[in-house]
């Protein structure tokens, strides 16, 4: 590891590169101790830069020759650099290079690794310089062939990019295969595996009459699980021809699963390899919630096959021209899979809800960045909920300003222009104003733009005036944004607002209207408005801001009631909850929930016409960090009391109500992960939960019984831990028999182990007496014979969830959460510094603390901060928290 501080990089430095490669060749001879890797790379001069070396990115690899028209050639390193100071003075010219690395060695899972006794790569962002020598950035795009050797009986399966050309066998056991991939494309997008595996695989034929390969590759064992990812797969591949007329451009094209990995997955052309967590799957092992996660995964990295590998970024600034645009696609697919107007609501509730619970807070802390960075030390560390999911509401602002035709004309003229380049952000934009001439996005592309270089939530104040005589509303808008680092001041945002009005007795009194802010303060005038109105404004969440519309409860609870907008019915209902919860929280004692709250919330249980998923979603208290993330000042403590002691009221006054959700909500029919099906086991789940807290605060026995026997006896995934959570969060007494019950029945399966551990680590924290026990509970946890840090998963299901999923847990008055933070970061960062700055991470919103937390997590952020050794990564968000 390096000494001193990293090098920062700066997006204004851009240049274009001075050499690009164009055709690469590469052998590997697979060794898990020692990987020969011998490259060819056919290099051109860009004749408008000046002549200098050649400088190749290299890191923990070493060169064994460097050659060039037979002749070795002189190089040198500096830093992490192969400096060639004399290559060939000709335009075009080609470069031999051998060098080793260890798959075995590398923990890092960026490059070349092994993973249960298999090899498999993951070169984005910057991996592909810990395989070999090379210009790793995404604007050098190159032809690959790639040859892979190795020993036959551990490794029968070799793959690459692209299609097979040859294969055949070796001496010794070892045998070859040939791959080609004809698209030009950055390193990053590489890949390579070589392992015993399986696959299911499918033909599917796309418009133009093609048949092409679908398969899907996992370990002996794991084939009875493959269904619903290779479902998945031919559904986004028909999805995206359909929705945007682009199709499958490859003969083959291949998801590999694998047990560790830093990430969700990895779009490598025509070879994605997957986390585990996001292909396998069966009704006894995932829940509805990760069945859905695997379609959206697996259509997310196989949209990126347009968005992202067809059309390239320029640098890594721009990662959200791919990312926010491909999670745009992923959550559009799963809304247009989802079916009904409701069950799409309830994906965009969902996906704000994530928005706010990670994004919000980003955008609020010590690392808050534009959705295009302009700085960074490690690239790794800007695969954030900002540069993904603001991102994609970036893109969504720009569907809504030109409407749905619209972007996809946008769309289209985009892949028209820039088929084939690494482009920019800049570009993205221009494509999809200059497709709408005369369109409210064109009319201010450049103010819209800001929302790529400003960081930080705007504020958005909305203020209305009934004039009854003239029967005309005044709504008046005015917007703000706070200083993040490095932006003291900001300029107006273009805010997309979709707004109606609605009656106090329900009825709609001005339909939905696009009203467009681009200025510190505007006003909008609705004609014609029989009866003083009740706003419904930013429906479906139209910006990425944060609304103060100054409604009280009367109005609250009639948009709760009637708002034909659901996002806007929700919403209602959780500011209904979030007043009491920030009331509660300010005051020296949790009052009685007022009826109006308990019936309106009756009323949704009981609603007939209503969908249980969304139901359960009106039910469901905002979080504990959401409350936080409304205050300036915030003590964990007095949240997590006053949340616990809402539901447990809720739990109390509307019992007989739970008791009837519950058995309405039974699912009779044989498991099938559809949004109907998972919303009545959502909803059906909440309410035993809530049943179970009271039932264990009542001393009654029943329910925490019929939650025990369902641990038990259980169909699928959903119900069982669902059942487990709420006997563990009740803190029942048959919690530990049943968490053994559930170890048990998992028969070791990691995928579902990683959820006994989960559950565990965020277990709720008993307030009062028995405090201090969920995190006892965690600790001990590490010294369990299932427990490790290497694997990404496995960590993250204990050490992130109780740092981050259980604040009550994890902020404690004597700071032992704080060293237990510290303490595994320091025991990740050599392992894997990707994983460790996420768990930095953690610690992002530390100054928004109350005492004494504020300055324990000081103290403990300086301690980790003074190490020697740590990681670029670590160093950068440690750094940056520290600022
Ligand atoms: N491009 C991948 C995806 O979103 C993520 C790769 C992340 N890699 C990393 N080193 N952070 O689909
Ligand atoms: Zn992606």
């Amino acid at each position: 590891m390096r000494e001193g501080p990293a090098t920062v990089v700066h997006r204004q430095d851009y240049a274009a590169p001075a050499f690009w490669i164009r055709q690469v060749e590469l052998c590997f001879d697979l060794d898990p101790v020692k990987t020969i890797v011998s490259s060819k790379l056919h290099i051109e001069r860009n004749p408008a830069a000046e002549p200098q070396p050649l400088k190749l990115h290299g890191e923990d690899i070493s060169v064994l020759r460097v050659m060039s028209g037979g002749e070795s050639l002189s190089f040198r390193h500096e830093d992490k650099l192969l400096v060639i100071d004399n290559p060939p003075a000709d335009a075009q010219f080609v470069l031999e290079i051998r060098n080793t690395c260890s798959p075995e060695k590398n923990t890092h899972l960026s490059g070349l690794y092994t993973s249960g006794g298999g090899f498999f790569t993951q070169c984005e962002a910057e991996g592909f310089r810990r395989i070999t020598y090379f210009l790793d950035r995404p604007d050098v795009m190159a032809v690959y062939t790639v040859t892979l050797r190795a020993d036959k009986a551990k490794y029968p399966v070799l793959l690459s990019n692209g299609n097979l050309v040859e294969q055949g066998e070796l001496d010794n056991g070892r045998h070859f295969a040939v791959w080609h991939d004809p698209f030009p494309k950055p390193c990053y997008l590489f890949a390579l595996v070589g392992a015993d595996l399986v696959c299911r695989e499918q033909k599917i034929r796309t418009r133009a009459g093609k048949e092409h390969l679908l398969q899907v590759f996992v370990r002996r064992g794991d084939l009875g699980k493959t269904e619903h990812a290779m479902a998945s797969l031919v559904a986004s591949v028909v999805w995206d021809e359909a929705r945007f007329g682009l199709p499958l451009d490859l003969e083959r094209f291949m998801i590999v699963a694998v047990e560790d990995f830093n990430m969700g997955a990895m779009e490598n052309k025509g070879l994605n390899i997957f986390n585990t967590k996001y292909v396998l799957a069966s009704p006894a092992t995932a829940t509805d919630v990760d069945f859905a996660g695997i379609e959206s995964v697996v259509g997310h990295e196989y949209f990126h096959n347009w968005t992202g590998n067809r059309i390239t970024c320029r640098d890594w600034f721009q990662l959200s021209l791919k990312e926010g645009l491909t999670v745009f696609r992923d959550q559009e697919f799963s809304m247009d899979m989802a079916g009904g107007a409701s069950a799409r609501a309830v994906k965009r509730i969902e996906d704000v809800r994530g928005l706010r619970a990670a994004q919000f807070p980003e955008d609020a802390g010590a690392m808050a960045h534009p959705v295009r960075p302009d700085s960074y030390a490690a690239i790794d560390n800007f695969y954030t909920a900002t540069v993904y999911e603001k991102g994609a509401e970036v893109v969504r602002m720009m569907q809504t300003l030109v409407g749905r035709e619209g972007f996809e004309r946008g769309i289209t003229l985009y892949f028209e222009r820039h088929d084939g380049q690494a482009v920019t952000c800049d570009d993205f934009a221009q494509a999809i104003a200059d497709a709408n001439p005369g369109s409210e996005l064109a009319a201010r592309l450049e103010t819209f733009k800001r929302w790529y270089a400003q960081a930080g939530t705007p504020r958005l104040k909305a203020r209305g005036a009934y004039d009854a005589e003239a029967r005309r509303y005044t709504l008046t808008l005015t917007q703000s944004a706070e200083p993040s680092p490095g932006q003291p001041t900001k300029e107006p945002f273009v805010i997309p607002v979709l707004a109606a009005l609605i009656g106090r007795d329900g009825g709609t009194l001005a339909g939905e209207r696009l009203l467009v802010l681009d200025t510190p303060e505007q006003q909008f005038v609705f004609e014609d408005v029989a009866a003083e109105p009740v706003p419904s404004l930013l429906r479906g969440f139209s910006a990425p801001v944060i609304l103060d519309d100054g409604l009280g409860d009367a109005e609250l609870l009639t948009l709760l009631a009637h708002d034909s907008d659901p996002f806007n019915r929700w919403e209602a209902g959780q500011r209904l909850a979030l007043a009491r919860l920030l009331a509660a929280v300010q005051a020296p004692t949790t009052e009685a929930l007022d009826t109006p709250f308990v019936d309106a919330m009756r009323a949704v249980l009981r609603h007939p016409a209503l969908d249980p998923a969304f139901k359960e979603l009106v039910l469901t208290l905002p979080s504990e960090g959401y409350v936080a993330e409304q205050l300036a000042s915030f003590d964990p403590q007095r949240i997590h009391a006053v949340r616990e002691n809402f539901r447990e009221q809720l739990a109390a006054a509307l019992q007989t109500d739970w008791a009837e959700a519950f058995e309405a909500n039974l699912v009779q029919e044989g498991y099938a992960p559809t949004p109907a099906q998972a919303g009545r086991r959502a909803l059906a789940n909440l309410a035993l939960a809530m049943l179970c807290l009271h039932a264990v605060r009542s001393g009654d026995a029943v329910w925490p019984g019929r939650a025990y026997q369902r641990v038990k006896d259980a169909s699928n995934m959903t119900d069982r831990i669902g059942a487990l959570a709420a006997l563990v969060h009740s803190h029942s007494e048959l919690a530990e028999p049943a968490l053994a019950r559930f170890h048990a029945i998992a028969g070791g399966e990691p995928l579902v182990v990683d959820k006994w551990f989960a559950l565990q680590a965020q277990a709720s924290e008993p307030v009062g007496a028995g405090h201090g026990r969920a995190f006892a509970r965690a600790k001990a946890l590490l010294k369990h014979p299932d427990f490790s840090l290497k694997n990404p998963n496995r960590a993250r299901s204990l050490v992130f969830q109780l740092c981050m999923n259980n604040p009550a847990a994890f902020h404690r008055a004597d700071a032992a959460g704080y060293v237990f933070w510290a303490e595994r970061l320091l025991e990740i960062d050599p392992i894997n510094p990707q994983l460790a700055a996420r768990l930095a991470r953690v610690m992002d919103r530390w100054t928004a603390l109350a005492e004494p937390y504020r300055s324990a997590a000081r103290e403990a952020l300086a301690r980790v901060a003074a190490k020697p050794d740590l990681s670029d990564d670590v160093r950068e968000v440690l750094g940056r928290a520290l600022e």
